[in-house]
């Protein structure tokens, strides 16, 4: 496989992708510049319309063919601009993402095939929500879960993404474990959930920050990796969850911490354990 990467005005993107698909050329990405943003509750991405965007166009079949010369000529980019990259594509297939490393001799790997029997091992097939396990605020989160004992807990993971934070728990014995997220995350939780030989996963499409009153208090454990203003909006949309002993609370970043703290200690609640990773803060708060 082969993809070129041309550079094109922002405002041309538009119009030169309508003109790279008219002549053929269909398979095509694109990134747009965009910064990065710290505003209070984390991150705000912002385009950059001033900078270039690129055009990455993807040949799946080798040739003779002079595409540097087609694509400067249709987009009027000199070809020296023009950067191809090549991919073998059998061996990108081939080779799953590197194990992660977690604390306690526990890792994250995404080797479904493997038929070894091992304990201390997370098995994911990532389809897309988030949780690979690769994001600071997962890992820290999923290190807390592993170190701690889920006997006989109930767990409501609210914002769940791929289900890595229920899988855990339940790894660590949890009875039940309800996992909820705004997107359509059941088939790749449950997937989840038989690759790692775990049962009593019940699966919710909720918009669980902004509806009301969705969930009782009797769970033993939330766990919440949204954000802090999200889990504070959400818990007061939920106030009955603040009966609950423990909480699990990530994607707060280190600015905004005292915020998280002040809502815990002011419903009751100690801080038991905080970790940060770069600048993303996990915390348990008991009662
Ligand atoms: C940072 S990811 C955390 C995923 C996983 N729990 C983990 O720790 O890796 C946040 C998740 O919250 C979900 N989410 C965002 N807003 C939500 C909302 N209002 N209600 C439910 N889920 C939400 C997102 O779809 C995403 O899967």
């Amino acid at each position: 496989m082969e993809i070129y990467q041309i550079p094109v005005t922002y405002e041309a993107l538009n119009e030169s992708l309508e003109v790279l698909t008219a002549v053929g050329y269909e398979n095509w990405y694109y990134d747009i510049p965009v910064e990065n943003e710290r505003i209070e509750n984390g991150y705000k991405t912002r385009t950059l319309p001033q900078e270039n965007a690129f055009i990455h166009v993807v040949i799946q079949e080798k040739s003779d063919f002079d595409h540097v010369k087609k694509l400067s000529e249709t987009l009027n980019v000199s070809p020296t601009h023009i950067q191809m990259n090549e991919f073998n594509q059998d061996h990108m297939w081939q080779e799953p993402f590197p194990d992660v490393q977690l604390d306690g001799g526990w890792v994250i790997s995404f080797d479904t095939e493997q038929n070894v029997e091992r304990d201390k091992i997370i098995i994911l097939d990532s389809q897309g929500a988030f949780g690979t396990g690769l994001h600071e605020t997962t890992q820290d989160c999923v290190n807390t879960i592993l170190s701690d004992d889920f006997t006989k807990q109930t767990v409501l993971d609210l914002g769940c993404g791929s289900g890595i934070l229920s899988v855990a728990a339940l790894l660590k014995e949890a009875e039940y474990v309800e996992a909820v997220d705004i997107q359509p995350v059941e088939r790749e939780v449950k997937r989840h959930a038989q690759l790692n030989h775990v049962e009593n996963v019940k699966v919710l499409q909720r918009d669980a920050v902004n509806e009301k009153n969705l969930w009782d208090g009797e769970f033993d454990w939330v766990f919440i990796n949204i954000g802090a203003e999200e889990a504070v909006t959400l818990l007061n949309n939920h106030p009955q969850l603040l009966q609950v002993k423990n909480f699990l609370i990530s994607g707060v970043v280190e600015w905004n911490v005292e915020y998280i703290h002040s809502f815990f200690k002011d419903a009751g609640y100690s801080i038991d354990q905080q970790m940060q990773t770069n600048e993303w803060v996990t915390v348990t708060y008991r009662k």
